[in-house]
């Protein structure tokens, strides 16, 4: 929407991971060596934790274009599928194997099969567990029994675990003490500094074909460093709004006070969970601001949702259920193309807002059964 206006090829901040915008700053780079290096050793786990949103998924993605395609096979799961069925299933379903009707030490036998053939055409099977985090004893110890096929002394599997920093928690359970002594490297991605915020932004919007247009005062580099405590997954949701809101007043050079704007903005929308704290620091130092907002405001968040959609709704003259039983609905008005667009990205944010909510409240229900089913497994053994 806002391409045009500034002259850009496509859409500089999207949320979905994507390998053509890589950013290499030091923390990825390193992570990328490790992950590198592991893989040179061909065996055991490796594991990457990192801060939600800090560029895990992105960094995989960034691997598995270098991979060297003629002799690793990589699959990647996430641990979603968990749910309904076992993690030998789902690996063997990844590598193409047929698993409809088939018991599972039948599986193990046929994937087994499967890996040692790979060997002997000179590949290895790399598997790719994200968000690792959520993974239930069941399945890491079906990840463990997998990390034991061998030809000869060559393990024939080498597994990656990326997650959020819960992960990290989770290896240091005692029933993690087996495949903790088979992780060959790991890594925790942190979040950028200051100036790898500018130039993340930059390297994006060069991207798309930006020529300094909007040009930014570096005090807008400083508070978005600020508000987002470099998380790029959260600079992307404050720079995109931030050029949302440049073509609305149609300003081709962007401030701090922008940045603050918007941010606010996105608190009424989004909640402090998710990085964009009250911009009333704006007048202290950018060292000044608050640290990240924690749990306690989800109900504010959800409320700030509802009231956004209910605001948005009223703008464009909709009759909510109310009105059309009672009092009678606003007339409607011609709303300018700018407005409309920006109530139809506005829309989308709260759709995306809302579907992770929910994916944060099913993360949460999986971690409940897992400790149930531990608990039980400990009851009865
Ligand atoms: N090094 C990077 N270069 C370019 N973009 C990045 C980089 N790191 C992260 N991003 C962007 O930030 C956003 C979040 O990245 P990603 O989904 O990889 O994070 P994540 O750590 O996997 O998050 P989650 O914890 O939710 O799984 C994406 O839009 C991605 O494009
Ligand atoms: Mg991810």
């Amino acid at each position: 929407m806002y391409e045009s206006y500034y002259g850009l090829s496509g859409k500089p901040f999207q949320l979905s991971p994507d390998p053509e915008f890589f950013f290499g700053s030091r923390g990825h780079r390193r992570a990328m060596a490790y992950l590198e290096y592991g893989l040179h050793q061909a065996e055991g786990f490796i594991v990457v934790t990192g801060e939600v949103g800090a560029g895990k998924t992105t960094l995989v993605q960034q691997l598995l274009r270098r991979l060297p395609v003629n002799n690793v096979v990589p699959v990647q799961i996430v641990t979603t599928q968990l749910e309904a069925e076992d993690l030998v299933r789902i690996v063997a379903s990844s590598f193409g194997l047929p698993t409809e009707t088939q018991d599972k030490s039948t599986l193990l036998i046929r994937l087994e099969q499967y890996l040692r053939q790979l060997q002997t055409e000179g590949k290895r099977a790399l598997l790719i567990v994200d968000e690792a985090q959520n993974l239930g004893a069941r399945a890491i110890e079906e990840l463990r029994m997998l990390s034991n096929f061998q030809v000869g002394t060559r393990a024939i599997l080498q597994s990656f675990l990326l997650g959020q920093p819960e992960l990290r928690d989770l290896m240091q359970r005692a029933e993690m003490r087996q495949l903790k002594q088979r992780i060959i490297a790991a890594y925790h991605l942190g979040p950028l500094d200051r100036a790898e915020t500018q130039q993340y932004i930059e390297h994006r919007l060069a991207h798309v074909g930006w020529k300094n247009d909007p040009a930014f005062d570096s005090t807008a580099f400083d508070r978005i460093y600020a508000l987002t405590h470099g998380i790029p997954r959260r600079i992307n949701t404050l720079a995109d709004r931030l050029l949302l809101s440049g073509f609305l007043s149609e300003r081709h050079r962007l401030g701090e006070r922008d940045v603050i704007e918007v941010a606010e903005e996105l608190r009424l929308e989004l909640g402090p969970r998710r990085g964009y704290q009250r911009a009333e620091g704006a007048d202290a130092p950018v060292a000044d601001a608050p640290p990240a907002a924690s749990g306690s405001a989800d109900e504010a968040a959800g409320q700030a949702t509802l009231e956004a959609v209910d605001e948005a709704l009223e703008e464009i003259g909709a009759q909510t259920p109310e009105r059309v039983n009672g009092s009678p609905a606003r007339p409607q008005r011609p709303i300018a193309p700018a407005r409309m667009a920006a109530l139809e990205e506005r829309v989308e944010m709260l759709e995306s807002t809302t579907g992770m909510i929910f994916g944060a409240l099913k993360k949460v229900l999986r971690l409940l059964r897992v400790r149930a089913s531990e608990a039980t497994e400990r009851d009865t053994t």
